[in-house]
C-alpha cells in the first residue's frame, strides 16, 4: 500500500513569492487603484424585502455637493445580458424594473467627486415601496419549489425495494444555516473608459468573465475591454459570478466619461456576492447485517433567489461517494425573497458530506461495526457512476494514514465511555470523495535572453499560492532557479485560462505549463537542429534534460548550453511558447477523479455547562501531486478552519423582513485562534493518471468532512446525535 505522498511528489515549501509584495503594501489590490479624475461611487440598497418601487427622488442628491450622477431604474438603460457560465446565468439585473426581490437590492447608484460626497448623498435618494410580504423560509408553502429543475437527479437501481429488506435503516433530517463568505477585500470595481475600450480593475475569480459579460452587455468587441486583477485579498466563490454592482460601475464611468471606483461595504458583501444557502436534507440509508450498503437514498433542498438560477448541488457527490448498487438522489430549490446565494467553497459537496458522513456514522453505530470499518467495507473500487477505474484513488491510504496519525484504534468504541474529568471526551471521523473539474487553459512560457523565463496567463491568484506554484512549476520543468521565473497573471489580455474556482485552477495551470514548457524545448532544439556550434546539434526532445538554466543531454550535464547561449548566438531577445490543457474526460477509459480526504476529530463536551471543545483535527488528503507542500497545506488548514466556522459559529439570519439582521464582522461568528484546534494535515497518494504532471485539485476539499467529523465525534462523547448546523450550546447541554 502506498503510504504518505512521495517525497518527489511533494513539492518544496517556498514562500508565496507574492508574499513581500503584500506584507510591505506594494501589492495593489483593486480597491488601491487610483488614476486622474477618478469619481466614486456608493451604492443605495432596498428597505424593503420585495415589492415595487413607486417614486423614487434624486433631486436632492444630485443638488448635493460634488454629485456627477444618480443611476436608477428609471434613468438606466435596457442592457443586453452578459453570457452564461459554468455556474449558470448571470446574476438578475436590478436596474431593469421597479421591482424589489429582495433587501438590499441595489435601488441606485450615486457618483460623486469624493467618496465622502457619495456616501452623503446616498442617505438623500429617496425611495417610496409599494412593499409586498416577501417569501421567506425554506418551508415557506408559498415558496415555489423548483424539482429537478437542473437535471442532475439520480437513479441506479431500486432504492425502496432495498431499504424496505435492509437489516439497519438510518432516515433523518438534516438542517444547516446560509452562510456567507467574508473574504478580507471588499469586492472592489475600477472602469475606465477611452472611446469604446474599457479597462476594469476588479475583484473577481474569473478575469476571463468578466470580460466576457462587459463586453455583450455594453456591446462592444471582448477585444476592447481588458480587466485586471494582479492580487485579490480572498474569495471563496463569491467572485465567480459577475454582480450588478460590476456593470453600473462600467456604465457610471461611460455615462460621465470619467474613471468610476466602487468599494462594496461589508454589509454590502453579504448581500452582493452570493452566499452558502440554508439547506434541508433528508438521508435513508440501507445496509445488511454484514455493514454492506444496499441503499442510499438522498434529498436536498436549498434555498435560491427570485429569477436566479445559480444554485446549489447539495447531492453532487452522493452517487460517487461509495459502493452500493441501489441509490438515489433528488435536488429541489424553493424559491425566496432573499439575495441569491451563490458558490461558498464546495459548494453542495460540503452540505451533503454533512447529511451523508453522519448518516453512515449512525449506520454504522446501528450495526456495531467501527465507522472506519463499515466506510471501507463500503469502499468504491471503481467509480460508481461509470464503472470505471479512477484515475487516482487514495482514499484507503486516506483512512489509514489519517487513523494512525490520529490514534483512532485507541478509541473505545462505547459512546460515553471516555472522560476526562468533566469533559465527555469523542471521537469521530468522516470519508470526503470530492468531484473532479477542470477547464481549458492556456499560458506562454518565454526564456529570455538574460536568462530569464516570464510566463503569462490570465488566471488570478485568491491568495493562495497561484504565483508561487506556477514559479515553482516553471522553474521545475526548464531547471531555472525560483528568482529567474517571472510570473505575469490576472490580466484577461493574457493567454485565456479558467476561473480560479472549483479546485481546478492549479491541475490546468499545471498541464498547460507542462505543455508549453515541452514546446519551448523543442523549439529550441530545432533551432540548434543544425547548428555546427551546439553539442545538442541533431538531438530530439526525449534525448535531453533541463537544468542548471540550460539544457543538456540527459545523463551528461557537461554536453550542454545555457538558454543564454543559445538565444545570444540565434540573435533572439526571446523565444516563447504556447501550452495549453483541453482536459476532455469523454471517451477515456478512466474515470478522471477529484481528490479524497479522510477527517478525525477529536472533541470535548461538558454537558453542564453545554461547553464544546474541537480539540484536534487530523485531515489526510489525496490531492495527486502538490506542487508546494505548504501553501498545499495551508489550503486544507484554511478551509478547515472555514469548517469549524459552519459547524459551530457561521449563520446568517434573516429576519422577519429578509433583512440580515448580522451583516457585520462583530456579528457574523467565525473562528478565531482561541476557537481553532489543533490542525494536522498529511498528504496521501500518488501521481493522477489523466493529469500530465499528475495533479489534481485541492482548493476546496479542505472544507469538506469537517461538520460530519464534529458531530460524529459529538456523538461518541455523548450519545446525541446532532443534526443541524450550527451546533449550539442549546443542542449540547
Ligand atoms: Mo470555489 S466556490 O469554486 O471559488
Amino acid at each position: 500500500m502506498t503510504a504518505v505522498l512521495a517525497e518527489e511528489l511533494l513539492g518544496d515549501p517556498v514562500d508565496r513569492v507574492d508574499g513581500p509584495l503584500k506584507v510591505t503594501g506594494h501589492a495593489p489590490y483593486p480597491s488601491d487603484v487610483t488614476m486622474p479624475g477618478l469619481v466614486h461611487a456608493a451604492l443605495v440598497q432596498s428597505t424593503v424585502g420585495a415589492g415595487t418601487i413607486t417614486r423614487i427622488d434624486t433631486a436632492a442628491a444630485l443638488a448635493s455637493p460634488g454629485v456627477l450622477t444618480v443611476l436608477t431604474h428609471e434613468n438606466t438603460p435596457a442592457l443586453p445580458e452578459g453570457p452564461p457560465s459554468v455556474v449558470g446565468p448571470p446574476p438578475r439585473f436590478p436596474f431593469r424594473d421597479d421591482r424589489v426581490v429582495h433587501h438590499g437590492q441595489h435601488v441606485a447608484m450615486v457618483v460623486a467627486r469624493t467618496l465622502e460626497q457619495a456616501l452623503a448623498a446616498t442617505r438623500l435618494v429617496e425611495v417610496d415601496y409599494a412593499a409586498g410580504v416577501p417569501v421567506l423560509g425554506i418551508d415557506n408553502p408559498q415558496a415555489q419549489v423548483l424539482d429537478n429543475a437542473y437535471g442532475m437527479d439520480l437513479r441506479r437501481g431500486d432504492v425502496d425495494a432495498a431499504l424496505a429488506s435492509a437489516d439497519a435503516v438510518s432516515d433523518a433530517v438534516y438542517t444547516i444555516a446560509p452562510e456567507t463568505h467574508n473574504p478580507l477585500g471588499p469586492f472592489s470595481t475600477v472602469a475606465c473608459w477611452s472611446g469604446n475600450r474599457l479597462v476594469v480593475h476588479e475583484t473577481t475569480q474569473w478575469p476571463m468573465l468578466v470580460r466576457q459579460t462587459l463586453a455583450a452587455v455594453f456591446e462592444v468587441p471582448e477585444s476592447d475591454v481588458r480587466v485586471l486583477v494582479p492580487y485579490l485579498g480572498g474569495a471563496f466563490g463569491a467572485g465567480l459570478r459577475v454582480g450588478p454592482h460590476t456593470v453600473l460601475t462600467a456604465l457610471a464611468a461611460r455615462t460621465l466619461n470619467l474613471p468610476v471606483k466602487l468599494v462594496l461595504t461589508r454589509q454590502q458583501m453579504f448581500t452582493s456576492v452570493g452566499h452558502r444557502p440554508e439547506t434541508v436534507q433528508r438521508v435513508r440509508l440501507g445496509a445488511d447485517r454484514d455493514g454492506r450498503l444496499v441503499a442510499i437514498d438522498h434529498e436536498g433542498t436549498s434555498t435560491i433567489g427570485i429569477e436566479e438560477g445559480n444554485f446549489e448541488p447539495v447531492t453532487l457527490t452522493t452517487g460517487n461517494a461509495y459502493a452500493c448498487p441501489n441509490v438515489a438522489t433528488r435536488d429541489r430549490q424553493v424559491r425566496l425573497n432573499i439575495p441569491n446565494p451563490g458558490n461558498m467553497r464546495a459548494p453542495g459537496s460540503t452540505e451533503g458530506n454533512f447529511a451523508l458522513e453522519s448518516a453512515i456514522d449512525d449506520l454504522a453505530h446501528q450495526l456495531r461495526i467501527d465507522p472506519l470499518d463499515f466506510r471501507l467495507r463500503n469502499y468504491a473500487d471503481v467509480q460508481p457512476q461509470t464503472g470505471k477505474p479512477w484515475s487516482s484513488n487514495a482514499l484507503r491510504e486516506c483512512y489509514a494514514v489519517g487513523a494512525e496519525r490520529f490514534g483512532w484504534a485507541d478509541r473505545d468504541p462505547e459512546v460515553r465511555s471516555t472522560r476526562d474529568g468533566r469533559f465527555l471526551v469523542g471521537y469521530g471521523m468522516a470519508g470526503v470523495t470530492f468531484e473532479w473539474y477542470q477547464a481549458p487553459c492556456q499560458v506562454t512560457v518565454s526564456i529570455c535572453q538574460d536568462g530569464t523565463a516570464r510566463v503569462r496567463t490570465a488566471a488570478t491568484d485568491l491568495g493562495t499560492g497561484t504565483y508561487t506554484i506556477v514559479t515553482q512549476l516553471v522553474a521545475g520543468l526548464l531547471g531555472l532557479h525560483l528568482a529567474r521565473v517571472r510570473v505575469e497573471i490576472g490580466d484577461s489580455d493574457l493567454p485565456p485560462a479558467p476561473q480560479s474556482g472549483g479546485s481546478g485552477l492549479a491541475a490546468a495551470l499545471g498541464a498547460a505549463i507542462s505543455d508549453a514548457t515541452a514546446n519551448l524545448l523543442r523549439n529550441l532544439l530545432n533551432l540548434v537542429h543544425d547548428d555546427d556550434r551546439s553539442p545538442l546539434r541533431g538531438r530530439q526532445p526525449a534525448e535531453v534534460t533541463a537544468g542548471s538554466g540550460g539544457v543538456h543531454l540527459t545523463g551528461d550535464p557537461s554536453a550542454g548550453e545555457s538558454y543564454q547561449q543559445i538565444l545570444s548566438r540565434h540573435g533572439l531577445a526571446e523565444l516563447t511558447a504556447s501550452g495549453r490543457s483541453t482536459p476532455n474526460p469523454e471517451g477515456t477509459a478512466l474515470a478522471p477523479a477529484g481528490p479524497f480526504a479522510a477527517r478525525f476529530a477529536e472533541v470535548r463536551v461538558d454537558e453542564e455547562l453545554g461547553l464544546l471543545h474541537v480539540v484536534r483535527i487530523v485531515t489526510a488528503v489525496d490531492a495527486g501531486r502538490v506542487v508546494n507542500r505548504k501553501t498545499g497545506r495551508s489550503q486544507v488548514i484554511g478551509a478547515t478552519v472555514m469548517g469549524v466556522g459552519m459547524t459551530l459559529m457561521e449563520q446568517t439570519l434573516f429576519d422577519h423582513a429578509g433583512r440580515i439582521a448580522n451583516a457585520t464582522f462583530g456579528e457574523y461568528l467565525i473562528p478565531v485562534h482561541a476557537d481553532t484546534p489543533e490542525l494536522d494535515v498529511v498528504f496521501v497518494g500518488e501521481r493522477d493518471r489523466f493529469h500530465p504532471v499528475g495533479m489534481k485539485g485541492l482548493g476546496e476539499i479542505g472544507v469538506v468532512g469537517v461538520a460530519a467529523a464534529i458531530a460524529n465525534a459529538i456523538h461518541h462523547a455523548t450519545g446525541r446525535r446532532l443534526r443541524s448546523l450550527p451546533i449550539t450550546i442549546e443542542q449540547l447541554s
